[in-house]
């Protein structure tokens, strides 16, 4: 494409209908805010340094959620209409010519074919503009399309500003343009507030042209669904359902057995390998990155970890921002809580919790266990009910356990502390020392027995 385009998406407002706190842009649809899905979708159509969010409620924050580098921000201090917005972009648009791309950041599901095939309509034609249209069975709370008798766009009209006729015309705008942008910005001046809501209407631009002898498209989309604007909680979840079950089905055609999908919520970014088995309700969020014949078992939920091939995850089990390499099991019910490491074949059982622990392949910790701060060799074997007590209360302590050392079940192994390799430790030991290679270390109460003790004590 010789003509340059410039992307603007206005992320400004605050969406009252939302009733939040939180700006509207960064509610999350699909794992992901909705400002980044349309920032997402606009970078497949141009270069980051020719995309600008208008921002204003919530700016730093919307900023931060923005997590492509080099997007250019235009601060919209008060927000006095999506026209203002545009004026307020002025110095930094207008000098770059070419073709604007006008959408809103509340549009999320807008797909890059359809914005690729209206920035062409508009390239290749000599009118001022063309805007996205649909005919709407409830075009409620839309602007309506105004038509001239040979079917030329003339203008569109807000839902408040609108006459009786006017709203029964069921041509909806779906808030997303292509301006030629030296037309748009010297007439943009000419924008006004006189309408109910005191505000400078971005889509007056259309009637500005049309009157000043231009032409306007409009090009009518069949499937509005994907278009359609989020201006509520209902809406946003239907956006995340949309996003949901695109994501499930796509992997599902790439390979992947997903059981009960519309249960199965997986965030957009995640990538699964072929032959791996989701379970029904499982959660796969954030980055997490799944490899082929992987088996991740029913409500567990993997976020922003790395599954080698051939995994396991039994049921109900959590795993976040960990690794687990070939082979290797988790679960039912356990928990990877931060930053674990799982070597090849290892295994970790029900009720188990790892944190910041690294397993060295063949190693098991079955039953009833906590891992915290711990690097474990190879073929080590965790008794049931073993601790690590890694903090004193002031500070946190490192556990390493040697290849092949037999932990017994119940021992507490108190941090810092080191057992050497092939060491064996007695079943509920309290061990505190260091133990050598090849040692076996005690650390309990021996026991006593005494003989006849019950019938004497019932005579007495
Ligand atoms: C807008 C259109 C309407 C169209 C509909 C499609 C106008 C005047 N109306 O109405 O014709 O049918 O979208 O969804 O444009 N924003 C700013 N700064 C502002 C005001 C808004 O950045 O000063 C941003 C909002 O954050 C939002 C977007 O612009 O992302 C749209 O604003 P909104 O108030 O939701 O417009 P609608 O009433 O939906
Ligand atoms: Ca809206």
């Amino acid at each position: 494409m010789e003509t340059a385009l410039t992307v603007v998406i206005l992320a400004a407002g605050l969406g009252t209908r939302m009733k939040s706190r939180k700006a509207k842009v960064l509610h999350q649809a699909g794992g992901k805010a909705l400002i980044e899905h349309v920032v997402g979708t606009a970078l497949r159509l141009a270069p980051a340094e020719r995309i600008f969010a208008v921002v204003g409620h919530q700016a730093e924050e919307v900023r931060a959620a923005v997590r492509t580098p080099g997007i250019g921000f235009i601060h919209q201090a008060e927000q006095k209409g999506t026209g203002h917005a545009l004026m307020v972009g002025r110095e930094a648009l207008e000098p770059l010519g070419g073709l604007l791309l006008i959408l809103y950041g509340d549009c999320p599901m807008i797909p890059g074919a359809l914005l690729r095939d209206l920035v062409a309509a508009q390239h290749g034609s000599d009118t001022a503009a063309t805007l996205l249209t649909s005919v709407l069975p409830d075009p409620t709370g839309y602007g309506r399309v105004l038509r001239d008798a040979r079917g030329s766009v003339v203008g569109v009209v807000e839902q408040r500003a609108a006459t009786p006729a006017q709203l029964a015309i069921r041509e909806a705008n779906m808030g997303i343009y292509c301006f030629q942008s030296d037309l748009f910005f010297r007439h943009l001046g000419e924008l006004g507030c006189d309408n109910p809501a005191r505000e400078y209407y971005l889509t007056d631009m259309i009637e500005i042209l049309s009157r000043t002898g231009h032409m306007i498209a409009g090009m009518q989309t069949d499937d509005p669904r994907p278009v359609l604007g989020i201006n509520n909680r209902v809406e946003l979840a239907e956006a995340d359902t949309f996003f949901r079950q695109r994501k499930v089905r796509e992997l599902m055609l790439a390979g992947v057995t997903i059981q009960k999908p519309e249960t199965v919520t997986v965030d957009l970014d995640v990538e699964i390998g072929a032959d791996t088995i989701l379970g029904p309700f499982t959660q796969i969020l954030g980055r997490t990155v799944i490899g082929e014949n992987c088996r991740v078992g029913a409500c567990s939920i993997i976020q922003d970890s790395e599954l080698d091939q051939d995994v396991e995850i039994g049921p109900f089990t959590i795993v976040n921002t960990s690794r687990l390499e070939r082979g290797a099991h988790a679960g039912p019910y356990s928990r990877l809580r931060m930053e674990n490491h799982v070597g090849p074949g290892a295994h970790i059982g029900n009720f188990v919790e790892l944190k910041k622990a690294r397993v060295g392949a063949g190693s098991k910790a079955m039953h009833l266990t906590y891992l915290g701060d711990a690097v474990l060799g190879s073929r080590v074997n965790v008794g049931a009910g073993t601790i690590t007590c890694n903090y004193d209360g002031v500070a946190k302590h490192p556990t390493r356990i040697g290849d092949g050392v037999f932990v017994g079940s119940n021992s507490s192994l108190v941090a810092p502390l080191e057992i050497g390799e092939g060491a064996y430790l007695a079943a509920g030991s309290v061990i505190t020392e260091p133990v050598p290679p090849g040692a076996l270390a005690l650390g309990r109460a021996r026991q006593v027995v005494k003989p006849g003790w019950t019938p004497k004590r019932k005579k007495g």
